[in-house]
């Protein structure tokens, strides 16, 4: 086993009714980006995504495309592992609840239910929604348009009765109750606990967890005709994916409980109140935190199918680089709250900080070194105030923007790193080597040493989440694979006098503005 400090981070796993689109690849980057900072970092990571492909709503869109479940579910799952690929997801395992080992997993999960006493057989009358999967009390439903019953989310709903097991959801309320009061950061954002808090505290009725009017599923041990609801067939997905039920096996000693699930804000019930219950009843240990994020619009827009207005992620990365989206996406919102989406802002952005910013101050002081100092890394002479002031600040980076890291508040780190960007600018303009060429070589090369040395620091910073631009960048610096993790920052793996740098090339494009394009 690794002597590393471990760290399990796991996404949603996606319904496969639908194609992938900008919300997922957003959900997943938040965790990418988190996981990757991590291994930097010193930890062993574990960083799981998958698709959640059973359940009523994914049997009756394979039915609407003339395919069986399995058939269907193969095709979209493919696209999502597509998707993981195309945005450089570091996921160290893809689950799918069609294989064999969920099924026995969460098999086990059941029947230590059972065994504990917290399942019981009923039968269940009331509303249920196929599009949220989830059931509804009377209390929660709002009229539609024409006076429809429709669920709290806008979706249709029916009316269920069939014989169902139920799991003793009311027996959990004081537990969850004490657990978010002794816990604070159990949910995060802060208002979303308070969200979670006054739902449970509302009263929690008992759950229908097993469906007898369709098949697609997993199959509830010893009761023929039942299947499992797929929230508790999804949730366990974070236990199978790390051995379980197998409790004495190195991966699930070594990450379970996990660190964080990541989630929308819209299936945070699910995490923050269910699966602790399930957890909590089965004997299992509680994971430590359950981060929810916001919704995209698009151009002020709800992002629908129907509206035609869907992101595809795939278009994203092929208009403007895979690395402005991630930057992007995780820079221009605060991690938690609803964003919205639009080109402008994206190239606005993107042509500002990565463009400008950064890739001009990469670019400006190591062509200077190409040109001027015959690519080979000057020596420094002694350090003004100025120099050790800005070395100064970068040595310090790494625990303030770790910090913000620790609480997903991945704008903010970004926000941080580029602070420290644009006053690294401030000093190279200040310093103004280009005049010094032949008045004063020394502390031209000084000038320049010292901003490779920012530039390197903040490369190594910056890798997470513009993996590709990163290693083209510190390739160019001549930096070593291995001379790239956290360990390097600060004082004690200054940049190399006397390395040879060659002639170095933007990594970040410039985009036109939208109106431009058309
Ligand atoms: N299958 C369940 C999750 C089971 S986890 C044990 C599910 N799947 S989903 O495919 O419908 O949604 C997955 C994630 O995508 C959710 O976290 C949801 O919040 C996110 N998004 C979907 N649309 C979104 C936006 N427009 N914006 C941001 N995220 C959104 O729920």
């Amino acid at each position: 086993m690794s002597t590393k400090p471990s760290y399990y981070i796991t996404t949603p796993i996606y319904y496969v009714n639908d194609v992938p689109h900008i919300g997922h690849a957003y959900t997943t980057l938040a965790c990418d980006f988190m996981a990757r900072f991590k291994r930097l970092d010193g930890f062993d990571v574990m960083f799981l995504t998958g698709t959640d492909e059973h359940g009523q709503k994914v049997e009756k869109s394979a039915e609407a495309a003339g395919v069986s479940p399995q058939d269907f579910c193969d095709k979209v799952s493919a696209r999502f592992q597509d998707l993981a690929g195309a945005m450089n997801f570091s996921n160290d395992q893809f689950i799918r609840t069609t294989e064999e080992r969920h099924k026995l997993s969460v098999q086990a999960l059941w029947t230590r239910l059972m065994e504990k006493g917290y399942i019981y057989e009923d039968k269940y009358a009331g509303w249920y929604s196929v599009r949220d999967e989830a059931f509804y009390a009377e209390g929660e439903l709002i009229k539609g348009e024409d006076g429809e019953k429709l669920a709290p989310t806008g979706a249709p709903v029916e009316w269920v009765e069939e014989p169902s097991y139920f799991f003793k959801l009311s027996a959990f309320e004081d537990k969850l109750l004490e657990l978010y009061d002794a816990d604070t950061d159990f949910v995060m954002p802060k208002s979303r606990l308070n969200e979670v808090r006054n739902f449970v505290s509302g009263g929690l009725l008992d759950l229908s967890i097993s469906r007898t009017s369709f098949s697609w599923g997993v199959p509830v041990p010893g009761a023929e005709g039942h299947i499992m609801y797929v929230w508790i067939d999804a949730l366990a997905n974070y236990l199978t994916a790390v051995g379980f039920p197998d409790e004495q096996g190195d991966a699930y000693k070594t990450y379970w409980p996990a660190d964080v699930h990541m989630v929308g804000k819209d299936i945070l019930r699910f995490h923050a109140v269910y699966w602790p219950a399930f957890l909590l009843a089965a004997d299992l240990p509680l994971p430590k935190r359950i981060f929810a994020h916001g919704w995209w619009t698009n151009e002020g827009q709800k992002i629908s199918k129907s509206l035609g207005n869907v992101i595809d992620p795939f278009e994203l990365i092929e208009s403007y680089s895979l690395d402005a989206t991630r930057y992007f996406l995780m820079r221009e919102v605060p991690f938690g709250n609803d964003g919205d989406f639009s080109r402008s802002a994206f190239v606005n952005r993107c042509n500002a900080d990565l463009a400008n910013d950064f890739g001009n101050l990469a670019q400006r002081a190591l062509s200077m070194i190409h040109k001027n100092c015959d690519g080979i890394m000057p020596t420094p002479g002694e350090l003004t105030d100025e120099d050790t002031a800005i070395l100064t600040a970068i040595d310090g980076l790494l625990p303030v923007v770790r910090n913000l890291m620790d609480k997903q508040a991945f704008n903010k780190a970004l926000e941080t790193i580029w602070k420290q960007v644009a006053d690294t600018n401030v000093y190279f303009a200040n310093a103004a080597p280009w005049g010094l060429k032949t008045s004063d070589p020394v502390r031209m090369g000084t000038i320049l040493y010292v901003a490779a040395e920012a530039v390197r620091q903040l490369a190594i910073l910056i890798q997470p989440i513009a993996p590709d631009a990163m290693e083209i960048l510190l390739c160019q610096m001549s930096i070593a694979e291995e001379d790239r993790a956290f360990t390097c920052l600060g004082t004690g793996h200054r940049i190399k006098a006397g390395s040879s740098i060659p002639k170095p090339q933007g990594v970040f494009p410039r985009f036109q503005p939208p109106e431009d394009v058309e």
